[in-house]
């Protein structure tokens, strides 16, 4: 794993942003994994500002995950995130981005034409991911096997309760969604993890010091190839003290 450390989330923003459109402007046909939440916001605002400079015409998306129950258009939907925090002001072909379809009438079929869409897209070139502060990736909480491909998750209340945010009260968090296994984010070819702030600094500590074990689902990106951190200096502060 390589970390770069930045300064603050503007800079992590900037950052990661850069490093997408690299990407983007290298490869023929990148095929990029989305995630969600507030990290990735920033990232999001900096690529929208390159638009007249470089064209997503050629770029397909897939999402990490979607909640189930939440129709394409509600307002909590990780599809209403994605078009206005970056689909809808950007030159990319809708038809080519992917979200899990959370109002699938058959979600163990939708979980299944989700992993073959993205084997037909030729597989993941960059997944950019968060992080939860109980170390989920995607939707993928603790216990999650390794081995997991994209599934139905019953959300812990941890994740619920980190989520309420978005939302008028917990009652309203859905209490499934859709995620890409692990395995399946494994498969992507470079990972690009970002982490901000100091909420997020034992999660990081952990990442980095502790263990790779299913209780701590992105430990595993220990067995990756190819990933990248950026983390801010709020994230990085617990680094050295994380207690085995
Ligand atoms: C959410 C999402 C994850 C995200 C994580 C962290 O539950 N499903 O994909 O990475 O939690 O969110 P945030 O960036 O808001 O801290």
């Amino acid at each position: 794993m390589n970390i770069t450390k930045v300064k603050d989330y503007e800079e992590m923003s900037f950052r990661a942003a850069e490093y997408l459109l690299k990407k983007i402007v290298k490869l023929k046909k990148p095929v990029i994994g989305l995630a969600t939440g507030s990290t990735p916001e920033g990232m999001y605002k900096y690529l929208i500002e390159k638009k007249e400079e470089i064209s997503f015409k050629n770029v397909t998306t897939f999402n990490l995950d979607e909640y189930v129950g939440l129709s394409k258009d509600d307002q909590n939907s990780y599809h209403f995130y994605m078009n206005d925090k970056l689909f809808n002001h950007i030159d990319i072909k809708k038809e080519n981005t992917h979200l899990p379809n959370g109002a699938a009438k058959d979600l163990k079929q939708e979980c299944r034409d989700y992993e073959d869409a993205i084997r037909e897209a030729g597989f993941i070139d960059v997944q950019i991911l968060g992080i939860g502060v109980n170390g989920h990736i995607g939707f993928n909480d603790p216990e999650t096997p390794f081995t997991s491909r994209t599934h139905v998750v019953d959300l812990d209340e941890s994740t619920r309760k980190a989520n309420v945010r978005f939302f008028q009260s917990i009652e309203e968090v859905p209490r499934q969604a859709i995620t890409m296994g692990i395995e399946t984010i494994m498969e992507s070819k470079e990972i690009l993890l970002l982490i901000s702030g100091k909420e997020k600094a034992h999660s990081l500590a952990r990442l980095i010091e502790g263990p790779v074990d299913e209780k701590f689902p992105a430990s595993i990106l220990h067995k990756h190839a190819h990933v990248e951190i950026i983390a801010d200096e709020a994230a990085l502060s617990g680094v050295g003290k994380y207690l085995h």
